[in-house]
Order: C-alpha cells, then structure tokens, then sequence
C-alpha cells in the first residue's frame, strides 16, 4: 500500500507523457516557451510500462495520462498496450487536437476516459487564450468522441474577464450531452503570472451565476465520486453535469489519493510539491524503486505541499517554486 502520514491511501498516478504541446495556453505556460530536457532525460516506452507496474504492485488502480499533450507522445501505442495488461482503469487528459486520429487505438486498449481542455465556445476568444488556430477541430472532436461512447469531462479554466461570461453557457451546453463541464479555479505555477484577485474565479462565484440563471431551486447537488477533485451539480431534468474544481477557495486534500509522475521520471507527491524523488534515476540505476515511491508518498504534507492557508498559497515565493503546469501535467 502507498501511505502517507496522514494516513491517506494513494491508488491514482498521474504520468505525463511528454512536455510539449500543439497550444500555448496562458494559464499553462509562459509565453516565451520552456526550454525542453535532453530526450535521454526522458522516461522511455518500456520505463513507463515498468515503473508503472511498480506503482500497480502497490496498489495503484487508476492510471491517467497527461502531459504536454500526451496524443502527441511516440510510441503512445505502446505505451497504452503496455499499461492495458496491468487491468487498471486507464483515462487521459488531452486538448483534442489529434483525438480523432487515436480513437481506434484508446478503445481497443480501454482508455475510455477522456478529459480534455476547452476554456471559450467563442472560436476567436478560444484560439487567443490557446496561441493556435485549433477550435473547429477541438471542437469537432470533442463532439466525436462523446458520440463514440467514451466517457469525456470538459475542464474549463475560469479566468476573471476572459471566459467567466461563458459559465451559463457553458452549462446550457454540456446539458443535453452526456458529459461534467467542471470549472476549474485558476492555480499559481511557475510563470504564469496568477493573481487571485485580478482574475480568480471561485466555486462561489460560479454557484452565484449558475443560481441566479436557472433558479436556485433548479440546482442540485449530485453526490461526487470517491476521491474526486470536484463538487458536482446539474442542472434538474438535464442529462449533462456541470462542476467545480476548488482548488484556492475550498482545497480538498483531505481525500487526496493522487501520485504524479513527470516525462522525465520524478515522482512529485503533490500537484503543489517542489521537492520531487526522482524514480527514474532510481530505477535506471536498478534500485528497488517500491521503497523510493512509499518513502516519497509516506513524506506529503496535508494541505497543497504545507500552504494550508490562502495567504500562503498566493505567496509568490512559495507558490512559484514548482515547474510550469505544461511540465507537471494537471
Ligand atoms: P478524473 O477524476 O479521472 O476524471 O480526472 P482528474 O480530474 O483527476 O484529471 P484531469 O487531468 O482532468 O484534471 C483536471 C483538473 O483538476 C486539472 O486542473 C488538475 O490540475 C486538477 N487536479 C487533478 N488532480 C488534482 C489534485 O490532486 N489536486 C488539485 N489541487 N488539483 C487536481
Ligand atoms: N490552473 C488550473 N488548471 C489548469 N490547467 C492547466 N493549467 C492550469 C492552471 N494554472 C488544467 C487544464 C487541463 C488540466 C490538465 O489542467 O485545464 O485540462
Ligand atoms: Fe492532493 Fe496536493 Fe491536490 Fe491537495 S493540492 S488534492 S494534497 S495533489
């Protein structure tokens, strides 16, 4: 079993399978690009499967692959027949871009649950956010996949007077599809300029919008999936859900059951952490990396890596000493 002090169960890693992307999103990464690692650096096809099936050992059930944008990964076949063999419920969290092309290869391998990243359903406001000319495709294949029958959640990066115009109709969207639209409150990483109060939108926020759109009376709360990340709600009578991600306003630590594991080898404990154990170096070296991954685990703090309060949380010299969102994966 993979513990922590806290007494916390941790059955869901997160890989990520590389560290570019086909969009530039704001929110993710500084305009100027980040310098990307040396391909020897980089965990291989048959390291991921073999570092996996350690964490499986373990007690891992749930793998989800991020990235950058993991569709963009060589040898994502691979990979995915690899991780297939170790029966776990397999996901990804991609942008959409290239889904279309991989469809055949997630279901034959029973990667069926796909999130992926959708901030505007204005083409123009979506492109500007992203740096690229991508939303009909996205968009395109968006729609195509929930028709293919996987199971999609949109993930929607609130940011005050950009996209928080488009919470309603967001929700009216995603409420005749069979989909969770989650919001999710903008997070502080390494260069990407957040500032709560300039553009932070909250849980409470978008309660407030959603309430005074359809009725109070007309929002439910549904009951939220064991260790989820987020407070789930739905229109009455709608097919689709619309949640919240509360990450500043409202942490949820407390159920955290989450590993994360970078493209190139390190295991971060925590989404928020800055002091990584690095797996990759362990097991190239042929060490026994299970005793590395529960010391690593066993060592996490309760709260966002020890910034329990918002004050320190949106302390710039403790929330910027991580790596850029593109380089953790979500
Ligand atoms: P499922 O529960 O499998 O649907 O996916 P997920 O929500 O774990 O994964 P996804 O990659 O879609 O992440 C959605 C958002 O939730 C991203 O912004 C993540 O950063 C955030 N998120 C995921 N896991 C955690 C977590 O452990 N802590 C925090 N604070 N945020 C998380
Ligand atoms: N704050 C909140 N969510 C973010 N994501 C990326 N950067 C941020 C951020 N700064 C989300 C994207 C993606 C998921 C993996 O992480 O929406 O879907
Ligand atoms: Fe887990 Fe850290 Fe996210 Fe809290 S902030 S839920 S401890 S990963």
């Amino acid at each position: 079993m993979i513990i922590d002090q806290h007494q916390r169960i941790h059955s869901y890693l997160r890989v990520s399978l590389i560290e570019r992307c086909n969009l530039r999103c704001t929110y993710c990464m500084p305009e100027e690009g980040i310098p990307l690692l040396p391909k020897s650096h980089i965990m291989r096809n048959e390291e991921i499967v073999a570092i996996a099936k350690e964490y499986v050992d373990l007690g891992v059930t749930k793998i989800r692959l991020t990235g950058g944008e993991p569709l963009m990964r060589r040898g994502l076949d691979n990979i995915l027949e690899g991780l297939q063999d170790l029966n776990v419920d397999l996901g990804i969290t991609t942008n959409a871009i290239l889904l279309d092309q991989h469809w055949d290869l997630l279901e034959r391998t029973g990667c069926t649950k796909i999130n992926v990243s959708l901030d505007s359903l204005i083409p123009e406001k979506m492109n500007a956010l992203s740096r690229r000319n991508k939303f009909d495709i996205i968009m395109a294949n968006i729609l195509g996949t929930i028709k293919r029958g996987f199971q999609v959640k949109i993930n929607v990066v609130l940011l005050k007077g950009t996209n928080d115009d488009e919470i309603v109709d967001f929700i009216e969207w995603g409420k005749d599809l069979p989909i969770t639209v989650r919001f999710i409150e903008f997070m502080p990483f390494s260069g990407n300029k957040w500032d709560w109060n300039e553009n932070g939108i909250s849980l409470k926020d978008v309660l407030q919008k959603a309430e005074s759109h359809f009725g109070a009376d007309n929002i439910e709360r549904v009951k939220d999936a064991p260790n989820d990340v987020s407070k789930n709600y739905r229109v009455k009578g709608a097919k689709g859900k619309f949640a919240v991600i509360s990450t500043v306003s409202n942490p949820f630590c407390d159920t955290c059951n989450r590993i994360r594991l970078t493209a190139d080898g390190k295991m971060k404990n925590c989404l928020f952490s800055n002091s990584e154990t690095d797996i990759l170096s362990a097991f190239r070296a042929g060490e026994d990396i299970k005793k590395v991954i529960t010391d690593g685990i066993w060592r996490k703090k309760a709260v966002r890596a020890g910034m329990d309060e918002f004050e320190d949380f949106s302390d710039p010299s403790q929330n910027q000493e991580n790596r850029s969102m593109i380089r953790i994966g979500g």
